[in-house]
């Protein structure tokens, strides 16, 4: 297929590898509705802020501060509310979940966006830092906010293709400190796996609720993701990225259109790239890895310092 016809190319859902966030939700009215997005300052997040606003709706957006949650939710026109959440730190995940409880905000979806790629010599809390970030950080905000999320509320999790290159056993319960030195890239794989079972254990935990919970791929995009890798492929990554690669507005489209779609309202459980129903690895889609992550997850975050 050439690069012409895999742009123009449409699945199932009408939509396809060069739908832009805001193709995507033509005619969908978010009057009325809330959206929590995190890394809403940068990238995929910030564009998934502007097009749900753009559309009507309120969005929480969250970064790593106020003052950059502040800055990006004014530079969009719409409703927002900027929060700090940091999803390295627990304790500001937490003052998150408790904002939003606050301000009595009801959820209709909740974008789980942010990421970091490229650290894997670096922890948290004594745990490989793509993992705590990616999943752990997550975790946390989005069982917080349960509670919050509607009757027909929809979690999105932004995984990768790179899951892919997560071990090939999966989830490494006994290394979660990542000190077996994996290869590049595939620690990150393995925090986007995590993101992977955790969208389809909270949907089985979803199951007979009108709540649904999914993951996306959202294509290759040339964002500040790449910040913490090799600096030289990333140069190169920037001049051929506009010629070859997804638009941000196109990376924006799969989470954009999960999270609000009307047709997507009761798909729950799935994998999502250019905007239609994907293939996951194998191991992706084992339930007793994804139910012991949950389990693992919760003795992780209770471990943490209160
Ligand atoms: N770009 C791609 O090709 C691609 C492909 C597959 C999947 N994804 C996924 O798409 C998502 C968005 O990535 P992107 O490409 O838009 O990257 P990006 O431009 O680097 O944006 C990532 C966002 O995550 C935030 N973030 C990073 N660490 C955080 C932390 N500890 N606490 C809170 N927020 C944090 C960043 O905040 P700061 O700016 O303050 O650091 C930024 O807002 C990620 O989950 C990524 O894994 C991207």
């Amino acid at each position: 297929m050439s690069l012409y016809e895999l742009f123009r190319s449409k699945g199932p859902s009408g939509f396809g590898y060069g739908s832009t966030a805001e193709q995507v939700t033509e005619g969908v009215s978010l009057g009325g509705k809330t959206f929590l997005v995190t890394g809403c300052n940068s990238g995929l997040g910030q564009e998934v802020l502007r097009v749900v606003a753009l559309r009507g709706g309120r969005v929480v957006g969250t970064a790593r501060t106020q003052e950059k949650a502040k800055a990006a939710c004014d530079g969009v026109t719409g409703q927002t509310v900027p929060l700090a959440c940091e999803l390295s730190d627990p304790t500001s995940v937490k003052a998150c979940v408790a904002e939003v409880k606050r301000l009595g905000l009801r959820l209709d979806g909740i974008i789980c966006n942010a990421g970091i790629m490229g650290v894997q010599t670096e922890q948290c809390f004594g745990y490989e830092k793509q993992f705590f970030t990616n999943h752990i950080g997550h975790f946390i905000l989005v069982t917080g906010l349960l509670e919050q999320l509607i009757d027909t509320g929809r979690v999105v999790m932004l995984s990768s293709d790179a899951h892919t290159m997560a071990p090939k056993d999966g989830i490494q319960f006994d290394d979660l400190a990542g000190t077996a030195g994996q290869a590049d890239m595939s620690s990150y794989g393995h925090s986007k796996l995590a993101n992977l079972l955790f969208a389809r254990e909270l949907a089985r935990r979803f199951a007979g609720t009108g709540k649904t919970a999914n993951a996306v791929h959202p294509g290759v995009i040339h964002t500040n993701l790449g910040r913490h890798t090799n600096r030289v492929f990333m140069f190169f990554f920037g001049l051929l990225g506009p010629l070859v690669l997804k638009s941000v507005q196109q990376g924006a489209a799969t989470a954009v259109y999960v999270a609000t779609h009307p047709s997507v309202a009761t798909r729950s459980g799935e994998y999502f790239a250019d905007c239609n129903v994907a293939k996951a690895s194998a191991i992706a889609g084992d339930a007793v890895m994804a139910k012991r992550l949950w389990d693992v997850s919760e003795q992780i975050v209770a471990g943490l310092p209160h």
